[in-house]
C-alpha cells in the first residue's frame, strides 16, 4: 500500500498528501511584488493536486533579494498581491506556504536566464552583506561584514516578514536556511570567520539562526507550522556537516520548528555534489531519526514510486519536487493514477466533464 497520498497534519494545517511544490524563484516580480505570473504558476500547481504549494524565496529586506526580479515581503505593498495567490491556492485545497529569505553574500545577481552573474554597477548592483568579508567566488563582490546591530535588524526583518505572511493568509512558513544564502553563510566555517558571539564555535555559528527563529516563532501563530530549509552539508572540506545539521535540528525543534526541509550545497562553488536521483534523501532520513523531527526531502525526485518509497520507508514525511513540477503541474494526479489511488483525484468543478 502506498503512503504518498496519506494526509499529514502539522499543528493546525493538514496537507492532503505528502507532495510539496518546492520553492522556486521565478524572477518575475517588480520591486518584490507578486504578479499575474505567480498567481497562474502557483495556482496551476494547487489545481494540479499538490498538498503544499510554496511561494519562492521571498526577501525580508530589499538588499536580501537574489536578483532584481525576486519576490519580497519587506513592505506593506507586498501583502495584498501575495494574499491573492494564497487565497487561490487555498480555494483549491492546497496548503499555502511561503519561504522567507535573505540572500546575503549571494545577492545582487542577474536572473538565471540572463546569465546568473553578479550584477555590475551599470546593471544596478547593490551592496551585499554577510557574516565575514569573504566573497562567494573568486570574482564575486566582497560582502560587507554585518555589525551586531545590523544582525539584530535582519533578525527583526525576518519576524516582520512572518507577520506579513500571516496577514497575507499563508498557513505554512518556511525559513530559507540553505544554498549559501545569509543563514547558511553564518553556519558554515567556510563563509563565517567572525570572532564575536556569531562566529567560531558551533554554538556561535548557529546563534544568528537560533535567535532569529525564536523571534519568528514568537509572532507566527501557534497553530501554524514553521519549517526551515537547511543545507545539510557543504559537500566541501572544512565546511558545514550533517552532524552539525542534526545538532542544529535538535536546537530548532526546541525553539518550535516543526519540520526540517533537508537540502544541501550552494555555500561554495567548489563543492563536490554527488548528484543523482534522490541524492539527498539520506539527509532527511538521518535528521528525522537522530533529531526526532519531521523532515522533507528534495533533489531529483521525479517518479511516483520513488516519492512513495521515501514516505513508506519513513525516510521523510514530505517530498518536495521542483523541476518535475515545472514540467508537469499535474504530477500529483499522474502519481495517484500510477500508484493505483483512483479514489484520489482533485478535480475542480470546472473540469468535471473531463472525468
Ligand atoms: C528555477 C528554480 C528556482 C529555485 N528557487 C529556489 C528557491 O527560491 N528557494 C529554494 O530553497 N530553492 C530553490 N530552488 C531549488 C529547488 O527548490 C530544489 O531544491 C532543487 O531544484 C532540487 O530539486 P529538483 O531536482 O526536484 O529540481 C530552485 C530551483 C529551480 C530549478
Amino acid at each position: 500500500m502506498s503512503h504518498l497520498f496519506d494526509k499529514l497534519s502539522v499543528r493546525g494545517a493538514t496537507l492532503r498528501n505528502r507532495i510539496g511544490v518546492s520553492p522556486m524563484c521565478q524572477y518575475s516580480s517588480v520591486e518584490g511584488v507578486a504578479g499575474d505570473w505567480h498567481l497562474v504558476h502557483l495556482g496551476s500547481r494547487a489545481v494540479g493536486g499538490a498538498g503544499l504549494v510554496m511561494v519562492e524565496a521571498t526577501a525580508v529586506e530589499r538588499r536580501g533579494r537574489i536578483t532584481p526580479g525576486c519576490m519580497g515581503i519587506w513592505g506593506e505593498e507586498h501583502i495584498e498581491p501575495l494574499a491573492r495567490v494564497a487565497r487561490f491556492v487555498k480555494e483549491h485545497q492546497a496548503v499555502a506556504g511561503i519561504q522567507i529569505a535573505h540572500a546575503g553574500r549571494k545577492a545582487s545577481q542577474a536572473a538565471t536566464w540572463l546569465g546568473g552573474h553578479f550584477l555590475s554597477p551599470e546593471e544596478g548592483a547593490w551592496e551585499i552583506v554577510g557574516p565575514s568579508p569573504i566573497p562567494f567566488a573568486e570574482k564575486a563582490p566582497v560582502p560587507q561584514e554585518l555589525t551586531v546591530e545590523e544582525i539584530r535588524a535582519i533578525q527583526r526583518a525576518f519576524a516582520e516578514a512572518a507577520r506579513r505572511a500571516e496577514r497575507a493568509g499563508f498557513q505554512w512558513l518556511e525559513i530559507h536556511g540553505g544554498h549559501g544564502y545569509l543563514i547558511h553563510s553564518f553556519h558554515s566555517p567556510l563563509s563565517n570567520r567572525r570572532r564575536d558571539a556569531y562566529g567560531g564555535s558551533f554554538e556561535n555559528r548557529i546563534r544568528f539562526t537560533a535567535e532569529m527563529v525564536r523571534g519568528v516563532r514568537a509572532v507566527w501563530p501557534e497553530e501554524r507550522p514553521l519549517a526551515i530549509r537547511l543545507s545539510c552539508t557543504d559537500f566541501a572540506e572544512g565546511g558545514w556537516t550533517l552532524e552539525e545539521t542534526i545538532e542544529l535540528a535538535k536546537a530548532l525543534k526546541d525553539e518550535g520548528v516543526d519540520l526540517i526541509d533537508c537540502s544541501g550545497g550552494g555555500g561554495v562553488p567548489a563543492a563536490k555534489i554527488p548528484v543523482g536521483p534522490g541524492y539527498m534523501v539520506g539527509f532527511a532520513r538521518e535528521v528525522r531519526k537522530a533529531a526526532g523531527i519531521l523532515t522533507g526531502t528534495v533533489g531529483m525526485i521525479t517518479q511516483p514510486w520513488q516519492a512513495d518509497q521515501i514516505v513508506r520507508n519513513g525516510e521523510a514525511d514530505l517530498v518536495f519536487l521542483a523541476r518535475e513540477m515545472l514540467r508537469d503541474p499535474y504530477w500529483p494526479q499522474r502519481a495517484a493514477a500510477a500508484l493505483g489511488h483512483k479514489e484520489w483525484a482533485y478535480v475542480p468543478s470546472q473540469y468535471h466533464r473531463a472525468h
